[in-house]
């Protein structure tokens, strides 16, 4: 778990976005009510706010990404940060360099805030804990562990469609076992007191005492989705697999991939969500990613405001912010 204190300034303000594990109630809600005031900005012609000027801001992908990568660099931008979207495939991180040597060659060029994808569970957290003071790090996933703006931008798009979270059931289903994703929304639901968070999956793919995180275990997809709110769907992380944990696709697609059918048991205005990437029919049927009842891309288009939000957070000083 990441240290909750690691993350935040003596008087409570953001200083780092590593984990949403530990973080509170209020602090969620106000980055959620922060994205909420950003949304109006992403929606102008132009669409800048002079919140981050004269600042850098650091994109260090060590994983491959779309959405949170494009996502977060549209976010600074529209900040009004200077921008470096390091190619890690052609920086000295290939030659053997480090990631703390990385790291201090980049702070020795006055970088604010990094964002950092990177392979290793903890690896956010260890940059953390040696940048010098003033300079923040936002986890754009790390490993196996954590991927707190994704959770943020789902809890973001549940709320502009459900309004509150008390009396909600969401269901996540999937790949848990390999989900950062996963890990990090099942904090944030509970954080906001969610009614009900279901996690549906074979048992090959949920990760040890998992009803250890506030969760109700089901693996019956049929009896999991009954009546939910919200259906969460995640991809399988084959890249992340040790062995073989499936029968096979087809047999996981039969079991456990959302159809047409099998929607109809949630409530009738239950909305479908994915973190991406996708991979249609294998978890999802193409016409459930595609339909009415997905909201799929809004996700996308929500975690602009919402990594806004954050980022303009943890740049606000004391005693100057409402
Ligand atoms: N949801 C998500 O993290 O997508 P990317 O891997 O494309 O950034």
């Amino acid at each position: 778990m990441a240290n909750p204190n690691l993350q935040l300034h003596d008087d409570g303000r953001l200083r780092h976005f590593l984990s949403v594990e530990g973080l509170s109630k209020q602090i969620l809600t106000d980055i959620l009510d922060t994205a909420e005031s950003f949304t109006s900005v992403t929606d102008r012609s132009i669409k800048k706010v002079p919140i981050l000027r004269g600042k850098t801001v650091a994109n260090l992908f060590f994983e491959a990404s779309t959405r949170t990568r494009a996502t977060f660099e549209l976010a600074a931008q529209r900040l009004s940060a200077d921008i470096l979207s390091l190619d890690i495939k052609t920086s000295s991180a290939v030659k053997g360099e480090s990631l703390l040597d990385t790291l201090h060659n980049l702070e020795a060029m006055q970088i604010d805030m990094f964002v950092i994808r990177h392979q290793d569970s903890g690896s956010a957290h260890f940059f953390a804990s040696h940048v010098h003071p003033g300079v923040s790090v936002l986890n754009a996933g790390d490993g196996q562990h954590a991927h707190p703006t994704q959770a943020m931008l789902d809890m973001f798009t549940i709320r502009r469609h459900k309004q509150q979270f008390e009396g909600l059931s969401v269901a996540i289903v999937g790949d848990i076992k390999h989900s950062r994703v996963a890990r990090s929304q099942i904090h944030a639901l509970n954080i906001l007191n969610t009614g009900q968070v279901r996690v549906i999956a074979p048992p090959t793919l949920l990760p040890e005492h998992c009803e250890t995180l506030g969760v109700q275990v089901y693996h019956d997809f049929d009896e999991g989705i009954r009546d939910v709110d919200v259906v969460i769907m995640l991809r399988l992380q084959k890249e992340r697999m040790t062995g073989a944990l499936l029968p096979s696709e087809k047999e996981y697609f039969r079991q456990y991939g959302l159809t047409a059918e099998r929607i109809k048991l949630a409530k009738p205005d239950a909305i479908i969500m994915h973190p991406g990437p996708a991979n249609r029919g294998i978890e999802i049927e193409s016409s459930v990613m595609d339909g009415k009842q997905s909201v799929i891309l809004q996700q996308v288009t929500f975690g602009i405001a919402v990594r806004m939000a954050v980022m303009s957070m943890i740049a606000s000083q004391p005693g100057l912010d409402g």
